[in-house]
């Protein structure tokens, strides 16, 4: 017999089913709480409430594991290429070669954006942060392709949707960073692949023929893949709960860039950067930073520590650090930012305060570093974070709209004050 879970209120007894995933996760599934005893269920931030089930990506906080549709991502990000990790989260199943081949061909025709974005770049003041930038941009693709208004159309305009988000998001943010460069934009070109393409678009210039640098290539590759699909995060449950009202998928996504784009979430990669730039002007020290961090009457977090899941390691950041060393060793960039990123993580490691907390280095800590050396301004690192991120969200929101979920309504305890009476003013 199944397992249940028993709530006792008062006199009554209420029982309610468990349900196991794959990896034998457990959960109580209250659905029919609140009907049968009045009650709902209080959680503040989430911590235990599992909102969905899903069969996109696993990770253990405890294992440090993280897997894409039953993938590792030890694997995954040494092994495949990130339109093929985006076709696995989106279809479920690894392509084959000739899958690959027909999804890489579409991909490559839809890449162009339509030049009228151009005048809205323009009415952007200098300075203006990308992520809104983006979240400017998403939305408009609405305007342009109205079909996927009505995302109930048909399954052919929904893959089409997905197709040309996918294709168009690299222009988008190769068009973010030349005009944050005041520099003339670089249209796609089909011969290149997808992370090519991106890099051909950002770094390369109208007036010479860019010469694709392998070692970049293999960098950029890896580090969309380590962050393409990270489960129920803030960003990824933002674009469920809009696409829950049926919202379309350019409204759903420019959503989760915004969920994205707060400091506790993507935002981190940008933060970390700049925290380590302020150690080094200041000396190097970073024990004193540590200890700010660490007192309470400071609000100084330590930014690219820490993790809502991971509570051993975060498997993404070992990867990172593990590129970040053979990136700079392979460029000959010899950065003293690592340095102190490295001083920073080691006495933090052997610290009670963080040990005790389980805080450990996340994906944040090292990307920026790789970003730099690679040659991105550091306002555009979490717009490289929506990059990586894309297919992630939009397999959730294919995967939310297949099972047709209701729409994502929480309850709440109501704290203000009790029913009083209205008393006019004398407005003479
Ligand atoms: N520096 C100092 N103390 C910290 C930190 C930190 N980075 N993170 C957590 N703590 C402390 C926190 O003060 C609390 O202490 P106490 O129990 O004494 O009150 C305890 O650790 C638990 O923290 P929490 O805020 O309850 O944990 P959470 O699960 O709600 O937050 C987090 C997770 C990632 C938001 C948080 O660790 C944090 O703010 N980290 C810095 C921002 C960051 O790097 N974010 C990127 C996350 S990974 C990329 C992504 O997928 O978004």
């Amino acid at each position: 017999m199944s397992e249940t879970a028993k709530f006792i209120l008062g006199n009554e007894t209420y029982e309610f089913p468990v349900i196991v995933g794959t990896e034998n996760e457990k959960g109580i599934d209250i659905s029919t709480l609140r009907g049968s005893s009045g009650y709902v269920t209080y959680d503040v931030g989430y911590k235990n409430t599992g909102a969905t089930q899903s069969a996109i990506t696993y990770i253990s906080g405890e294992e440090g594991i993280l897997r894409y549709r039953g993938y590792n991502i030890e694997e995954i990000a040494n092994k495949a290429s990130f339109l093929e990790v985006a076709y696995l989260l989106l279809e479920g199943e690894l392509p084959s070669k000739e899958e690959l081949a027909k999804f890489e061909n579409e991909i490559t025709h839809h890449t162009l954006v339509n030049e009228k974005f151009k005048f809205v770049f323009d009415a952007f003041p200098n300075g203006a942060h990308p992520m809104g930038q983006l979240m400017t941009m998403l939305s408009m693709f609405s305007a342009y392709y109205p079909e996927a208004l009505n995302p109930h159309r048909s399954e052919e305009d929904r893959r089409l949707t997905i197709v040309r988000l996918l294709a168009k998001m690299p222009t988008l943010v190769a068009m973010i960073m030349k005009f944050k460069q005041g520099h003339p934009i670089v249209y796609p070109n089909n011969k290149l692949g997808y992370v090519e393409n991106f890099l051909a678009m950002t770094f390369g210039h109208v007036t010479e023929e860019y010469v694709v640098d392998p070692v970049f290539v293999s960098a950029m590759n890896k580090l969309l893949i380590l962050h393409a699909d990270h489960e129920q995060n803030c960003s990824a449950s933002t674009v469920r709960l809009v696409g829950s009202s049926h919202a379309n998928l350019y409204a759903s996504v420019s959503a989760g860039v915004a969920a994205l784009w707060g400091p506790l979430h993507g935002g981190a990669n940008q933060k970390v950067l700049e925290m380590l730039e302020a150690i080094k002007e200041d000396g190097g020290d970073t024990q004193k930073w540590l200890n700010k961090a660490k007192d309470k009457n400071d609000p100084f977090r330590l930014m690219g520590f820490g993790h809502r899941v991971y509570k051993n390691f975060d498997p993404r950041a070992k990867i990172i650090k593990k590129s970040a060393d053979e990136i700079l060793d392979k460029m000959g960039i010899d950065d003293p930012i690592l340095d102190i990123a490295k001083q920073l993580e080691q006495a933090a490691l052997s610290d009670p305060y963080f040990i005790e907390r389980k805080l450990f280095p996340n994906v944040d800590f090292y990307s920026g570093i790789i970003y730099r050396a690679l040659g991105f301004p550091v306002e555009m690192f979490t717009v490289l974070f929506a990059l990586g991120r894309l297919p992630g969200w939009m397999a959730q929101w294919k995967e939310l709209r297949a099972e047709g979920q209701p729409i994502g309504r929480p309850r709440q305890i109501y704290t203000g004050a009790a029913e009083r009476p209205f008393v006019e003013i004398d407005k003479r």
